[in-house]
């Protein structure tokens, strides 16, 4: 996990039928914040104790203040929970700096599609090209689009006319996902189910995978492999070599070396782990980096080897 440092609870607002957004400032001491680009995500540490990453909601353009936004979620471990129920106005919290594994990608025009508390990662990006003046449109599936977190935001000015919302998929996927566009980029966030939709449907119209952006917020299920085969990741910078054995993640074959890595989600959804891979074939299960990202990098917390070694930048 990244170092953590204190920031301000400058409020707290109900956000829909059953979301807390929360307004963060930097605590007295610890300088400015740092800056950060649309769909950029921070660990939290919950008052549980239960570190959790939220998506950077706010204006990635005003310097003053970091926006999060939560559900509360029935299925939570308590971290979600305890940060909707007890944080308050004045509180001291602890994150992380931002990290962003959903940048924007430059493109001519861009279609925007959230499902539920996907949308959050998508707000900093359309505050950001609406001051460009790029072409988007937002697509937003919501079961409950009277009660929805930004409903107000959303379809006030200057956003109306460009926001979209629907209940769910069965009213239709978005009219432009029928007509692909090397100009296009498609931004994508949601539950997996929906994601996997969206993205096949998006595929099978004639997209090509790399212009559909995705971000997950929750992780998906983990498999375990019963035919995994031990390998060899070999460090270039120190020349020393680690075998990674079946049931193992290099990251953890790396720490039991003595070896620091960087990890936070630890479920190949963050990014925090992420290396430039030099040599030798990975057997990517992450869900944050593009094809042509897994050809030259790989996440250490889930990922393994389909050659007999790897070579990392490390
Ligand atoms: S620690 Fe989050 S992707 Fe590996």
């Amino acid at each position: 996990m990244s170092a953590l440092f204190p920031v301000i609870v400058h409020d707290v607002m109900p956000e829909g039928a059953d979301c807390v957004r929360l307004r963060l400032a930097a605590a007295p001491g610890q300088g400015a914040l740092p800056r950060f680009a649309p769909g950029a995500h921070v660990d939290v540490l919950t008052p549980v104790g239960l570190v959790r990453q939220y998506s950077l909601c706010g204006d990635a353009d005003d310097p003053g203040f970091y926006e999060l936004c939560i559900k509360r979620e029935a299925a939570s471990r308590g971290g979600s929970e305890s940060l909707c129920s007890t944080v308050e106005k004045g509180m001291e919290l602890h994150i992380s700096p931002p990290r962003n594994a959903f940048m924007l990608p430059a493109a001519q025009h861009y279609v925007l599609i959230a499902g539920g508390i996907g949308i959050t990662p998508l707000l900093s990006m359309m505050a950001r090209l609406q001051r460009q003046g790029a072409d988007w449109t937002l697509h937003y599936y919501t079961r409950t689009p009277d009660q929805a977190p930004f409903r107000n935001r959303l379809l006030a000015a200057p956003y109306m006319g460009r926001v979209h919302m629907a209940r769910s998929l069965k009213q239709g996927y978005p009219a432009a996902l029928s007509r692909p566009d090397t100009d296009t980029a498609i931004m994508l966030c949601g539950p997996d189910g929906f994601m996997q939709a969206v993205s096949s449907h998006a595929i099978a119209a004639g997209w090509k995978p790399a212009q559909v952006h995705t971000e997950y917020f929750r992780p998906t299920e983990m498999v375990t492999h019963d035919d995994e085969q031990a390998f060899k990741v070999v460090l270039a910078r120190s020349g020393r070599s680690i075998t990674v054995p079946p049931g193992q993640s290099i990251a953890g074959a790396l720490m039991a070396a003595g070896i620091a890595v960087s990890l936070s989600c630890e479920q190949g959804m963050c990014g925090a782990c992420v290396v430039p891979l030099l040599a030798g074939e990975g057997a990517h299960r992450d869900m944050v980096l593009s094809e042509e990202e897994q050809a030259c990098s790989i996440a250490l917390c889930c990922s393994r080897a389909r050659t007999p070694s790897i070579t990392l930048d490390l």
